[in-house]
Order: structure tokens, then sequence, then C-alpha cells
């Protein structure tokens, strides 16, 4: 059946899905009649303030996020490294989406390097021990070094850039801070970070600037199926929001959201889970260790999932976090994971499990002296909105043919920022891609091992996730909070 666009677009969540959906629906002429509005909760900051998209403790909005083509899995490498032209300002000029600016200008992205190591001993560790096949960090690396070459057979600037990096001082002496962690890697001198926060409000102003997108904010608190195969949007003001088509793109929120009311047989659970990550911001103390800092690369250990990120120019705080399996928040037992943000509560903090690690991450990799041990500037726990596979789900709900879902970023959609929107209206339009044909399709409830359903079973298995799966968010604050 040829594909005729909706009347009305409803998008909930103006995160990376959701923004730069609404950015590429703006765009897109077969979408020249669709009415497009975007509701988003917002962090309080009052009506008036139209910056407010998405809420303050999005994902999205951070100091900085990884950019890379360095991915294990090949789709997602060849992506990145489209995406990676808009950061750079690279793209052919009838490409462009402005004249004068481009999403990484304005310093809004660094191309600092990147460094990526694991362990040689993962690789023996490959099953676990469990004998369940397991993706280790090791794997990931060496498919990920495999994918890189391919791309710069095609484009020879990038195979100056990647160096193979044997042993422990090899891997010191580009890091260039006197550390070095794990044992085998490679750096990518192409890779780089953005200024995610600053990243999100460029696109904001472009769609805002469109005049097509009407935002509003306000709490979604239920979802309802109607009879048109649509759902009704219920929200906290007691007001209802129809469209023809509704995209779901709560992040982290959408497994909460969509699974308590939509009843079991029709929501994601065991599909997604909103998963805890821990990240803090390390004050520097000097001009001295600024410069010591300033010039290295994104330091990331896959064992562990343990990685720095360098300053900006003008900032004072280099950035350490761990991409693991992260912490859980059941709303009850069995229920789905729900976030639980600065916003919940402006004096949270990250566990002290956590903080250990991150300690144990700067040690090794920016051993200046007292740096590890400092007081952290500030914490924060980052939800990511993980998949079994890592894979995102953008694909339209089973049987209700005007609920559509774009989501589970598993922690690395961000840099697919300029480009994601696109491929969101591709899937809408029938046309998903065909490296993404089966990744990002809807799937059921998964089973585990055992044979029961159930969320407790999305546990990203890319071979990217550091520590252990099932920390429950609440157990572990009660050990101690760092502040
Ligand atoms: C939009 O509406 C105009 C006026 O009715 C019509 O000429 C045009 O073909 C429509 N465009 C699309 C993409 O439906
Ligand atoms: C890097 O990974 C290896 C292998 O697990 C581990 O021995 C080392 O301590 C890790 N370092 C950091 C900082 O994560
Ligand atoms: C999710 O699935 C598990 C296992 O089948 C079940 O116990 C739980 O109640 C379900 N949660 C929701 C919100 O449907």
């Amino acid at each position: 059946m040829p594909f005729s666009p909706p009347a009305s677009v409803l998008i909930i969540g103006s995160g990376v899905f959701g923004l730069s959906t609404a950015e590429a629906l703006s765009r897109r002429p077969s979408f020249a009649n669709t009415t497009i509005t975007v509701v988003d909760r917002g962090s309080g900051s009052g009506e008036g303030d139209e910056n407010d998209f998405p809420a303050r403790d999005a994902a999205s909005i951070d100091s900085s996020r990884i950019i890379r083509a360095d991915y294990a899995d090949p789709a997602y490498a060849t992506l990145a490294d489209e995406a990676q032209a808009f950061w750079r300002g690279t793209v052919k000029p009838a490409d462009r989406r402005s004249d004068d600016d481009y999403i990484g200008g304005g310093g809004r992205y660094t191309e600092s390097g990147l460094v990526v190591v694991a362990d040689a001993s993962d690789i023996q560790n490959a099953d676990g021990g469990s004998g369940k096949s397991k993706k280790t960090g090791m794997y990931y690396v060496r498919e990920s070094w495999a994918n890189v070459q391919a791309l710069a057979v095609q484009d020879p600037s990038l195979s100056q850039k990647l160096h193979e990096l044997p042993d422990a001082e090899a891997i010191r002496a580009v890091v260039g801070t006197g550390g070095t962690t794990g044992d085998w890697g490679y750096l990518n001198a192409a890779s780089g970070w953005a200024d995610a926060a600053a990243s999100m409000a460029w696109v904001l102003r472009r769609v805002q600037a469109t005049g097509r997108v009407r935002f509003v904010r306000s709490k979604v608190t239920l979802l309802e199926a109607n009879d048109a195969g649509a759902v009704t949007v219920r929200l906290d003001n007691g007001q209802t929001l129809t469209a023809d088509l509704t995209i779901v793109a709560t992040g982290a929120w959408t497994e909460s959201l969509v699974a308590a009311d939509l009843g079991e047989k029709r929501s994601l659970n065991g599909t997604l889970s909103a998963t805890g990550q821990v990240v803090a911001y390390v004050p520097l103390a000097s001009d001295d260790e600024h410069a010591r800092v300033a010039g290295m690369p994104v330091v990331l250990n896959l064992s562990t999932g343990l990685f720095v990120i360098p300053p900006a120019k003008n900032s004072r705080e280099l950035k350490v976090a761990r991409h693991a399996y992260g912490y859980i928040n059941p709303i009850k037992e069995a229920g789905p994971s729900t976030p639980y943000t600065h916003l919940d509560d402006p004096k949270l903090a990250i566990p002290e499990e956590g903080a250990d690690d991150l300690r144990r991450a700067l040690r090794q990799m920016v051993p200046l002296p007292g740096l590890a041990d400092r007081p952290f500037a500030r914490t924060r726990i980052c939800w990511y909105t993980d998949t079994p596979t890592g894979d995102f789900v953008v694909d339209y709900h089973p049987d209700l043919k005007g609920l559509f879902v774009a989501t589970g970023g598993s922690g690395h959609a961000f840099k697919f920022l300029p480009v994601i929107g696109d491929k969101v209206v591709d899937c809408i339009e029938g046309q998903r891609p065909k490296a993404f044909a089966e990744k990002w399709a809807w799937r059921t409830a998964t089973t585990d091992a055992e044979g029961t359903p159930g969320r407790t079973t999305v546990v990203t298995e890319d071979g990217s996730r550091g520590d252990r799966p099932g920390r429950l968010l609440w157990d572990e604050l009660a050990k101690k909070e760092v502040a």
C-alpha cells in the first residue's frame, strides 16, 4: 500500500529521537500538510520557557557525548560515519541543512580522538564461565577495529588516523596523561565528542525557526487505545491530545509509560528497560592541570565500560563515567524500571559503588597528583533505554496503527542526532533502511533461559557493557551516596 501521510502527528518526548524526528518531518515534502505537535514534560522552569525542551534530566542533556564510528556492528558504524560528516560540517553542499552553520560548528564538536581498549584476558572469559556465549569488551574492540578499517578503504584520510595500540605502553603514549588502561586497542583520531546540551539547543532553535511545530509543555500520564486504532494521550492537567499518528520517543520513560498503560499484551514489557548509569565531573585544580588533560583523547575501556572525556576549552571539569549494565529502578516488584533523577530529588548523588569505580578509572587514565581522590564537582545518574541487543526500536505498534515507537537508544544514540530523525521518518513511510530491517523492529517480550517472560531479561549484551546486571538503584543508594 502506498504511504499516505497522516493529517496530524504528535511526538511525545523532545530528546534525540523526538526532536530529530520533528526536524525531519518539518523538512519532508510529503508531510507538508501535516500538523506536527511535540509534547514534553519540561523541567518545571515555567510555561514561558521555550528552551525547556527536552527536560533537563533527559539523557541528551549533558556536557559531552562521544561521537564515534567505532562500532562492533557494521550497520551502526556506517550510520555513525554518515552522522559524523554533519558533526564535522563536511557534508556535500546539497545535503546541508543550513547555509551559515552546522551542528558541530561553534565548538559543539571537538575531534579529540578516541582510544578504545580492552583487556586480553577478556577474550578467555568470552562465555563468562556460564557456557552461554557472551560478547566481551575485547570482541567489541576487535570488531570495531575491523569496521573502521573497512570505512577507511572508502575514505583514505581516515586510514592515516587509525593507529593500533598493541600494549599498555603504546596506550600510555597516546593517552598523554602518564596513565594507561587495558592491554590492546587502537586510537581513532577521527572520533571525538560533542557538547550534547548545546547541540540539542541548536536543533531545537532550527525546529522552532521552521514555524511548523507546536510545542506543548505537559506531562503525559496515560496512553489509551482508541477506536481509531490510535491512542488518546492524557496529560497531567486533565487535558487530552490525539493525532492520527502518535510517536512515543520518551527514552528511559518509555517502559513505564507504554507498559503500564496499554496493558501487558500491548506493552513493551521485556523489550526495553530504563537503566541508570553513573557520571561524575571532576574539578580541575589549576591551569597546569587543565593543560595536562585538555589535549587528551577520549579514553574508553570496553572491558569495564569506564571512560573519560576531556574538558571543553572554557570548562574546568573532566567527565568520567561508566557504560555498564546500570541500575534498575522497578516501580514495583517485576514491574517496569523507571528513571529517578535530579529533578525528582535535587540532592540525588551516585551510589558509592559507582563512585569507587569512577575513581579507579581516574587513577589509571589520568594519574595526576590528587585528581582521583578530589571530591566531585557534581555527579549524575544518566538513564539509558536498554534493549537486549543494544538495537533501537523504531517501528509501528503491532496492533495500533496510529502508534509508533522511536527509542531504545541503549546508551549510544546521541551521535546519530543529525541523521536519526530522517531514518525514523523513512521507517514511518515504510522505507526502513535495509541494514536495520530486523534490528529496529518491534519485538515482543523475550523469555529468559527458564522461559519466564519479563523485564529482568532486558540486559544489553552487545559486548560494550561493564560491571554486572541487575543492581537495584535503591539497594545501592542505601549503602551510601557520594556527593
Ligand atoms: C498539500 O495541500 C496542497 C493544497 O491543498 C496540495 O496542493 C498539496 O498537494 C498537498 N501536499 C501534500 C504533500 O499532500
Ligand atoms: C580496563 O579493563 C581491564 C580488563 O578488565 C581491567 O583490568 C582494567 O582495570 C580496566 N581499567 C579501567 C580503568 O577500567
Ligand atoms: C512484565 O512481565 C512480568 C513477567 O511476565 C510480569 O510479572 C509483570 O507483571 C509484567 N509487567 C507489566 C507492567 O506488565
